[in-house]
């Protein structure tokens, strides 16, 4: 959903959707979001904001959601976090965030942005923490919408959450998948089953996955969240506010206005 195409490669990747494991998965976001995060946060850093903790492209805003609950003096591990823009929110409120992803370009964007919380360089498959060490962890789009194994990362989450933990993380709503990615009355027509899990896949000229994204059902999601270990206590699919009048990729008034775009899922590990 967020295949921006070609930006810094001479070829043009063919997109298919075929299966595609964790390791091809890992090695092709980490070279997408490197030759990408300039564009990116070109593009939506200043819908982003420097130090606000957005949710999705409706532009849900955690200071009005407050689906993390208290922050203050808490150990927040945020995950995918680009530039880490929602731990510097979390800082502010007196959080003690770590940032973490897999990009190391676009973790220079947090450097850059500057003020930036403890940055780490790591696939959320693999967590380089102790058990046991935050007392939220919250993703905003970043590394579940893209890894090939989810249970895999919840179990690392929950491994490093202290018990009664809450795992908070937004991806694109399943829906979207039976629509054409496209912001316009296109993108309104059902194209492809929901109910296909196969990856898409963007690949170059030798086959090789240069961008990844992988689709569960909502029900998917649930079984995922429970396998790993948690509980989930809400599901929140924004809707779209009257003042958010931009595009961004397939997310645009249009469609939000029609189906849902975001899927948040609050879940708590066990006491
Ligand atoms: C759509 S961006 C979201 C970034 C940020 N949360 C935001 O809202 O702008 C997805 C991020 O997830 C990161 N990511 C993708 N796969 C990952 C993985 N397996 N482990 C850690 N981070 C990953 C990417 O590098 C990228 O920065």
């Amino acid at each position: 959903m967020f295949e921006g195409g070609p930006s810094s490669e001479e070829y043009e990747p063919e997109a298919v959707r075929r299966q595609t494991g964790d390791a091809e998965s890992s090695s092709a976001s980490r070279g997408w979001w490197d030759r990408n995060a300039d564009e990116y946060q070109s593009e939506h850093g200043s819908f982003l904001g420097d130090d606000r903790f957005v949710w999705g492209p409706e532009g849900l805003d955690e200071a009005e959601a407050g689906l993390l609950g208290e922050v203050a003096g808490r150990d927040v591990l945020e995950i995918g976090a680009g530039a880490a823009q929602c731990a510097r929110w979390l800082a502010a409120r007196g959080a003690r965030p770590v940032a973490l992803d897999l990009s190391h370009r676009q973790l220079q964007h947090a450097l850059r942005i500057g003020d930036a919380p403890p940055l780490v360089e790591a696939d959320a498959a693999a967590l380089p923490f102790r058990d046991g060490s935050f007392d939220l962890a919250c993703s905003a789009y970043g590394a579940v919408p893209f890894v090939a194994d989810p249970v895999r990362v919840f179990r690392e989450v929950r491994r490093v959450l202290r018990p009664g933990g809450r795992w908070v993380f937004s991806v694109t709503h399943p829906i979207r998948w039976a629509f054409p990615d496209e912001p316009g009355p296109e993108g309104l027509s059902v194209a492809a089953s929901y109910f296909d899990r196969t990856p898409y896949v963007e690949q170059d000229e030798r086959g090789r996955a240069v961008y990844v994204e992988h689709h569960r059902t909502l029900g998917d999601r649930v079984r995922d969240v429970v396998a790993g270990g948690f509980r989930l206590v809400d599901l929140v699919e924004p809707e779209w506010p009257a003042w958010n009048g931009q595009e961004w990729g397939g997310w645009s008034p249009l469609r939000g206005n029609l189906i849902p775009g975001t899927a948040i899922f609050v879940c708590e590990r066990d006491a």
